[in-house]
């Protein structure tokens, strides 16, 4: 994936720093972005030089065949159901360590794996450390259910807008077939409770805020910050 972006060294940094989190012997969650491709790339070269032995499951065909092209074995949660680590990238991350996922509409898997591990990595450029999350938030819908869906958001006071294609005519569809919602909520002050009220509505596939984040891999003043969740 190329990435013409002006954080892309950023991005590179992060993403290669966490690739040294891998053993051999682990299943790996491998995320999607522009960010932890640099991860799954990196991970691809250590496999040809160190010989490093470990089996990752992806989150999207973007991290399928991106980690297929890099030479790394995969394989499947109904294979392997507990995962040693998840590495993915993120939209926004806040001071509590709550994340905005899904800017490329791959939240639902990335969830199912992220939770299936025993630890969360997350690997991210300064532009996505944010005191308060602000949104959007990404929401996969199933298409007959969208204009429940929407009626349904508005009443929350959120402000959705059915994702659309870029090079292609309509709306974005997804790995699983389903529409994508951007929903604006403005500042985000209590990110669980919003979290609850989306995964209320009938019809909401998973929304894209994520509250399992072990650790944030963070580029800053040209290295890498490490930042914890608080125990
Ligand atoms: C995919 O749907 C998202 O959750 C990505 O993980 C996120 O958008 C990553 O962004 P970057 O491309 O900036 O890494």
């Amino acid at each position: 994936m190329k990435d013409a972006s002006a954080n892309a060294d950023a991005k590179r940094l992060a993403g290669e720093t966490a690739a040294e989190l891998v053993k051999s012997g682990m299943v790996v969650g491998l995320g999607t972005g522009s960010t932890v491709a640099w991860t799954i790339k990196r991970l691809g070269v250590r496999v040809k030089e160190e010989s490093l032995q470990f089996l990752g499951v992806p989150t999207s065909f973007q991290a399928e065949n991106l980690a297929i092209a890099s030479g790394i074995t995969l394989t499947t949660l109904n294979v392997h159901p507990a995962l040693d680590l998840a590495i993915d990238g993120a939209d926004q991350v806040d001071s509590s360590l709550f994340v905005i996922k899904g800017g490329g509409a791959a939240h639902t898997r990335e969830k199912v794996v992220a939770c299936s591990a025993q630890r969360f990595v997350i690997v991210a450029d300064e532009s996505k450390y944010v005191e308060k999350l602000t949104g959007p938030v990404p929401v996969e819908v199933l298409p007959f259910a969208a204009k429940l869906v929407e009626r349904r958001l508005k009443a929350l006071g959120g402000v959705p807008v059915l994702r659309q294609g870029l090079r292609k005519d309509g709306p974005v569809i997804t790995d699983n077939g389903n529409f994508v919602m951007d929903v604006d909520f403005g500042a985000i002050e209590e990110p669980e409770a919003l979290a609850a009220r989306l995964c209320g509505i009938p019809g909401i596939v998973e929304h894209g805020i994520f509250d399992n984040l072990d650790e944030l891999y963070l580029t800053r003043a040209g290295g890498v910050e490490i930042i914890k969740r608080r125990v």
